[in-house]
């Protein structure tokens, strides 16, 4: 009889400690719906659409709120001020330390899922030499233009006859195409079977990191289930493959790098930074292996979805098309092909291209974040390790911030003159503060040229079985469901 009063007595205890350890840790959270044991909010998330299932939380909750998703506590950011506030400071700028991100990391290298001090210099390393290289470079754009240049006659062969085509894997083969540049310093042609076979294992790896979602509200899985059940396995495989390409790429450029310091691309320049006296530890092979495997993952895929967006809307909006195309017929004729110098004489053009990114919402929920220590924010208490997302689905659609949220609007970036106000607030797509995109100068370049050659060169329509709808699939990214699209060459 005693020792079950005891044992009732010390059940009791263990259970009150930890009431009280994890009242303590998440007292003055956000306010937030309950959830239940082990699922959390989960079962009651359309997950197929958390942008949208936030933004209705908020309207009971407020701008910030708390939830549990799975068994990791989170808080959810739902206006473009409360994001900037967040991201301003430095403690709410770390990436949370559980099983995917390490995973991504291949354990603390890269820069899109690390933290801390390795993080902040390269970070500020790739940061730099991505403008460096990319932004405003004669080298950099006419790799593009020749890029646009192929792209354009192969779309051209593939459309002859009027029949509706899908180009979505030939924008993906343009986008990636340039980044390869960007990094290795050379441009493929598009029908290369390396070039074709890197970009598989890529896609291979982005599309299988969408199965494993699971294991980032529920990490403890991992540990009773084999890894297979959640494809990890799989996409250990597709990464080695290209990083099987990419360690050929880097054997080359060791052999030809010369101690003149060249930096003819990124991988030139990080060679040698390795070199240079006194550079940080970090600056290792393998840290140059998993980051430029980031940049393809991080900057090919988002930049060629919003492309595929681009075109979907312009067909869906050919009003829109229309006014952009006879701008460039008055600024840039069709003599000649669109260059970044044009940008400043084509202000609906970029009004356009901005507003395509605003609606893409390709990120619906940005990227997590997570506190590296209790961080105050608004009044709240932050704990360490906590999920951050930042709806940026929310910020987007808000009317507080843009006149007609539902629509493509360019008009959201021209002032009364009609000159393009290229600063918005509520534009989120590249995040905010201090771990903001670091290729948006190459993203916005890469999409300029591409969108305003394109449709100087061709009319994009719907074919008539087409309803219009704005299906999605779901991936790393929220992109388009595969369509056909009807080309018109223009002349
Ligand atoms: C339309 C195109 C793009 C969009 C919308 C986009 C958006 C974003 C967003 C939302 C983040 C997360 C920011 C955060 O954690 O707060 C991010 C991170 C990142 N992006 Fe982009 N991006 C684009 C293109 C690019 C390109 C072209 C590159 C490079 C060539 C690139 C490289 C990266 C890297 C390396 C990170 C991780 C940064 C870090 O964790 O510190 N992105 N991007």
């Amino acid at each position: 009889m005693l020792s079950s009063y005891l044992l009732l007595f010390t059940v009791a205890l263990v259970a009150s400690n930890f009431i009280y350890k994890f009242a303590h840790k998440y007292r003055n959270l956000p306010p937030g719906p309950l959830g239940v044991p082990i699922l959390g909010y989960l079962p009651f998330l359309d997950v197929s659409n958390l942008g949208e299932a936030f933004k209705n939380i908020a309207k009971t909750y407020g701008d910030i709120f708390s939830l549990r998703v799975g068994t990791e506590m989170a808080v959810v950011l739902n206006s473009y001020e409360s994001i900037k506030a967040a991201f301003s400071k430095t403690e709410l700028c770390a990436r949370p330390n559980t099983f995917m991100f390490r995973f991504f990391s291949q354990g603390e290298n890269g820069i899109a899922s690390t933290s801390g001090e390795k993080w902040e210099v390269q970070r500020k390393f790739t940061h730099s030499n991505l403008k460096a290289l990319g932004f405003g470079q004669n080298k950099m754009e006419s790799f593009i233009k020749d890029e646009i240049h192929d792209l354009i006659e192969l779309l051209e062969e593939k459309s002859k006859g009027g029949q509706p085509v899908e180009i979505g894997y030939d924008i993906n083969v343009s986008i990636v195409n340039v980044i390869w540049a960007l990094i290795t310093g050379e441009r493929k042609p598009h029908h290369d079977q390396k070039l074709r076979d890197f970009l598989t294992s890529v896609n291979k790896g982005i599309e299988l990191a969408s199965t494993s979602g699971i294991l980032l509200f529920m990490p403890f899985l991992v540990k009773i289930f084999p890894e297979s059940m959640f494809g990890i396995d799989k996409m250990r495989k597709w990464m080695k493959h290209s990083y099987s390409y990419l360690q050929e790429v880097i054997d080359e450029h060791k052999v030809n790098h010369t101690d003149v310091i060249s930096n003819q691309d990124f991988i030139d320049a990080f060679l040698s930074e390795m070199k240079k006296d006194g550079a940080h530890p970090s600056f290792n092979e393998f840290q140059l292996l998993v980051l430029c495997s980031e940049l393809f993952g991080a900057g090919g895929e988002p930049t060629s979805v919003t492309l595929k967006w681009a075109l979907r809307f312009l067909a869906l909006n050919p009003h829109v098309q229309a006014k952009a195309q006879a701008e460039i017929q008055q600024v840039v004729g069709n003599n000649r092909m669109v260059d970044l110098e044009d940008r400043p004489n084509l202000p609906y053009v970029q009004a356009m291209i901005h507003e395509i990114i605003r609606f893409s919402d390709i990120h619906p929920i940005g990227v997590m974040h997570s506190p590296s220590e209790d961080t105050e924010l608004e009044g709240f208490k932050l704990p360490k390790g906590i999920f951050i997302f930042p709806n940026f689905h929310a910020v987007h659609r808000d009317p507080r911030h843009w006149e007609k949220p539902e629509e493509l609007y360019p008009e959201h970036w021209l002032d009364a003159n009609g000159q393009f106000v290229p600063n918005h607030d509520g534009f989120i797509a590249f995040g905010a503060g201090k771990r903001k995109c670091p290729g948006q100068e190459v993203a916005q370049m890469e999409l300029f040229s591409f969108v305003a050659n394109l449709i100087q060169k061709f009319n994009f329509s719907l074919p008539a079985s087409d309803c219009g709808t704005l299906e999605t699939s779901m991936g790393c990214v929220v992109s388009p469901k595969p369509y056909d699209l009807v080309l018109e060459a223009r002349y």
